[in-house]
């Protein structure tokens, strides 16, 4: 494994057929030659992915759409003009050189061009399709880092690239443009709001074509780290290890209310108010604090959803138990944010997979 900035090296090593992990505006992705039957699968060892997760080839030129897919409709023309290079992977009629490996056997493709220029210029100089998915072991959160590129995959792999801490820190949307309407299977980076002022039709997917099958990576734990994830959400009680803490609620979100009890050892809180008990009263005559081992509170969504991955493998490192995470109003990136809360938490994920 080399750490690198030599990018005109990594882009030989994909074109070879080896793999290279590098930055994205959303997390760091493992890359192969996406026409390279034998590299893609290598992805799949390397990350312990299941083979029936499709991934998305990224392109470093607009045009190159047309090597993997085989027909381009109007409106992604339209989305692909407005979005990229950017967090949306627009899935399309499959090309005859993309092999079942990529595409899990499918006869459609997701296509992405991302925008970061570590990224642009590795696929500009590999000049071949690179399938990518994050570059994390398989269920754990995606890596928003190079370290944690090295932590997941350090032994794994040809290379990885520096490219800083991913801007958005969610992975991209992903849109199915195969039909009439776009369909929105995975929120992301773009959302649903900024979609339609493009499209206006688009549409979610629902849950009948979810549980059919349309969105196969929703079917796999994802996004998780050791230590249980908790959704707070406004008016909700704060529940420890199974048990309401003293009178535990949470008050409105953006202030928070009063917390009777303790937070045991080993808890984090990541939202955008104040945790519960800060500064918590006195209790039978004395001060009692209630003390969050460790605590991020970020201004906005963005900031949030940019710190929230790299925070839960923080408190893995730290032998953190529980970390608790603020729930945010579902609209703009919240709703992409609040998917990847409540898969983390293990809501609407199969168990053991
Ligand atoms: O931001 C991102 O998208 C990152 C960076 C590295 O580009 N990549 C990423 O890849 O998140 P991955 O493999 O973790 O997620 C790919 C998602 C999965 O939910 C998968 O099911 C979906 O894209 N997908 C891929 N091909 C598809 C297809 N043909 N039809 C429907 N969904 C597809
Ligand atoms: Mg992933």
């Amino acid at each position: 494994m080399t750490r690198t900035d030599d990018i005109v090296w990594a882009a030989r090593v994909l074109r070879e057929g080896g793999l290279i992990a590098f930055p994205t505006e959303t997390v760091y992705g493992l890359g192969a030659h996406a026409l390279m039957p034998e590299a893609v699968g290598a992805i799949f060892t390397a990350k312990g992915r299941p083979q029936d997760n499709p991934l998305i080839i990224h392109i470093g030129r607009r045009e190159d759409v047309y090597r993997v897919a085989r027909d381009v409709p109007g409106h992604a023309l339209r989305l692909m003009d407005a979005f990229w290079p950017g967090p949306l992977s627009i899935v399309l009629p499959r090309g005859r050189d993309v092999p079942d490996v990529v595409t899990a056997g499918r006869d459609t493709v997701a296509v992405r061009m991302p925008d970061h220029a570590v990224a642009l210029r590795l696929l500009q100089l590999a000049g071949v399709p690179v399938a990518a998915p994050s570059a994390n072991r398989s269920g754990r959160p995606s890596p928003t880092t190079r370290e944690a590129v090295l932590e997941d995959l350090g032994d794994r792999i040809d290379g990885v690239l520096e490219g800083g801490a991913a801007r958005v820190g969610l992975e991209s949307t992903v849109v199915d443009c195969t039909g009439l309407v776009p369909v929105v299977l995975r929120h992301g980076g773009v959302s649903l709001e900024e979609l339609r002022l493009v499209v206006p039709g688009t549409r979610l997917a629902t849950m009948l074509e979810l549980a059919s099958g349309r969105s196969p990576g929703i079917q796999h734990a994802h996004y998780r780290p050791r230590a249980r994830v908790r959704l707070v959400f406004p008016g909700s009680a704060v529940l420890v290890r199974g048990a309401t803490v003293g009178d535990a609620t949470v008050g409105d979100a953006a202030g928070g209310g009063a917390m009777g009890g303790s937070v045991p050892d080993g808890c984090a809180w990541i939202g955008l108010s104040e945790p519960p008990d800060a500064g918590s009263a006195e209790r039978e005559g004395r001060a009692h604090y209630t003390q969050w081992a460790k605590k991020a509170v970020l201004p906005d969504v963005e900031s949030y959803a940019r710190r929230v991955f790299a925070f839960f493998r923080e408190c893995d490192r730290e032998g953190l138990t529980d970390i608790y995470c603020q729930a945010v109003p579902r609209e703009g990136l919240g709703a992409a944010l609040m998917d990847r809360l409540e898969r983390a938490s293990g809501a609407g994920t199969l168990p053991g997979t």
